[in-house]
């Protein structure tokens, strides 16, 4: 029997990628997409005590949140600076992960590139509001571009190993599959209960969105770009003739790895947007209101229920001294896989969840050039070029055109790819990424200069990309970190359907203030 995409299977594929049905389920309309609605909550705080663990996006916001309601925070942050996952690299930048010597960063004054979140889909209204709130000046992140490539290694055939315009595969693709169902249509080899008009209007359709020509086949055309293009006087445009679907097939561009991503995904439809700079003016713009709330270098070593409110071991970093801190709730955003190594006395169900929840991997290589000749030689302005080598993708800037140097994303990958890139040195990654993106990019011999790299899964006080639910994890353990633990709530990106994106952290910090706030209300009555 065939297996029927029922509306669970279709969700649960749909989380195969994010590890969040969100997407699928907002499709299907069963549950609303991310709402626009800021709090708006009556009462005082009056001055009670919060500790937020973790100055990340979820932390800071809950912060501010519950400041302007008139609640004295505390927010522990281990490392020297706040943001988490937002972050941006740039000069002077340090890191070090787990089993690695530190990095500096060394790329030019101005360079830069977010070594965490880059994008924001346009419908993701809280994030949205914050900048409007906090004016963080947002501009346009192209996230599609039909000029940069596809580059597939180890296919077959005429087309095998060379890169391709996004273009020209996908123009080519959707003109074989309409010429396709335009010939089964005409036959009426389809099965469909329709009028002869309704088969005309769908062939019409089908035409004109594959660019078939008058006899339902598909022929290639100006779609899929030139080998001459169009110009001044005898100059007519020469058009290259489109290659066998077979041709594509055995080259290995018909794999699901190539499939539309950025069009077929909801969270990743144009317009998508970015922060203006890099990510890091969203957490300079939160850190410039509630700053003096912020201790940096308090690393978490205990959490504690207690019995009227919650009480946090943490160790001041640079003394070495373990210092206490109580309060009458706590706000605990710190990823799971850290979180794990943090001595507690939470429920077994809460400990099982924060054991046994999976996160991605991923890893982004910054790669400096001396020159953007992505702009200058190939016209690709923003957008990302993809491959099924591990580096997976090329993230190009979208900012700052035709200035003279630039920095791409020279790898940015999740899953086993970003496992192994990760357990590479820092020399090997350099060297992988620039082997591997010198087979789209031949310049890279030429123009590189130098490289900056992260697997976020070694990098200490996150250990991972991001939350990455199974249905059987979302079904099993997620429920657990939806209840406070006594005065402990829980909050940041993996206690929400918005998975990986800082409107999951936004939102769950929100409702969390919201929780709180509403328990305090009701303390101050009785
Ligand atoms: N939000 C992250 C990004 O935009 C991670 C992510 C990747 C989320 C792919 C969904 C799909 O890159």
């Amino acid at each position: 029997m065939k297996p029927i995409l029922t509306r669970r299977n279709f969700i649960q594929k749909a989380a195969q990628l994010t590890g969040s049905g969100y997407t699928a389920m907002t499709a299907l309309n069963l549950i609303p997409a991310s709402p626009a609605k800021a709090l708006s909550l009556e009462g005082h705080g009056q001055g009670k005590r919060i500790i937020i663990l973790g100055a990340g996006m979820a932390g800071l916001a809950a912060a501010y949140e519950l400041g302007k309601l008139g609640y004295q925070c505390t927010v522990l942050e281990a490392r020297e600076r706040a943001g988490g996952r937002v972050w941006t690299v740039r000069r002077g930048t340090k890191e070090k992960e787990l089993d690695g010597p530190e990095q500096t960063c060394q790329f030019d004054e101005g360079q830069y590139f977010n070594g965490g979140a880059m994008r924001i889909p346009h419908h993701h209204q809280s994030v949205i509001r914050y900048c409007r709130e906090l004016g963080v000046p947002l501009e346009n992140f192209n996230n599609t571009n039909e000029g940069a490539y596809y580059y597939c290694e180890g296919g077959k055939g005429e087309l095998a190993n060379k890169r391709i315009r996004q273009r020209e595969l996908h123009n080519d693709m959707r003109g074989y599959t309409t010429e396709l169902l335009a010939k089964a249509m005409d036959g009426q080899a389809l099965d469909l209960p329709l009028t002869k008009e309704d088969r005309d209007k769908i062939i019409e359709y089908l035409i004109a969105e594959g660019g078939l020509n008058a006899n339902k086949l598909y022929k290639g055309g100006s779609r899929r770009g030139y080998l001459t293009p169009p110009g001044a006087y005898e100059q007519s445009g020469k058009m290259a003739d489109a290659p066998a679907l077979l041709s594509l097939v055995q080259a290995g561009y018909a794999d699901p790895y190539f499939y539309n991503v950025a069009e077929y995904t909801y969270e990743q439809q144009n317009t998508m947007l970015m922060i203006s700079g890099g990510t890091d003016r969203l957490t300079d713009a939160f850190v410039k209101r509630i700053g003096k709330k912020i201790v940096y270098g308090a690393a978490v070593k205990e959490i504690r229920k207690g019995e009227n409110g919650a009480r946090v071991v943490y160790t001041d970093t640079k003394s070495g001294t373990e210092k206490e801190l109580l309060g009458d709730f706590c706000i605990c955003t710190i990823p799971l896989p850290v979180l794990s190594t943090i001595e507690n006395d939470f429920s077994s169900n809460v400990q099982r969840a924060i054991d046994l929840i999976p996160y991605n991997n991923t890893c982004k290589i910054g790669l400096q050039f001396k020159r953007r000749f992505w702009e200058e030689d190939d016209s690709i302005f923003g957008g990302m070029s993809r491959t099924n080598l591990d580096i997976t993708q090329i993230v190009y800037p979208c900012a700052d055109y035709l200035t003279p140097k630039g920095i791409l994303i020279g790898c940015y990958n999740y899953g086993s790819s970003a496992e192994r890139v990760g357990n590479l040195s820092l020399g090997d990654r350099e060297k992988l990424a620039l082997e591997q993106g010198g087979k789209i990019h031949p310049q890279y011999r030429q123009e590189f200069e130098k490289a900056f790299s992260l697997a976020w899964q070694k990098i200490p006080y996150s250990l991972g990309g991001w939350a990455l639910y199974s249905p059987e994890a979302r079904q099993r353990y997620y429920p657990a970190l939806l209840q406070p633990e006594g005065t402990i709530y829980f909050a940041g990106e993996h206690t929400s359907y918005l998975t990986a994106w800082i409107a999951g952290a936004f939102e769950s910090a929100l409702r969390t203030v919201e929780s709180i706030h509403q328990r305090a209300q009701k303390q101050a009555l009785n």
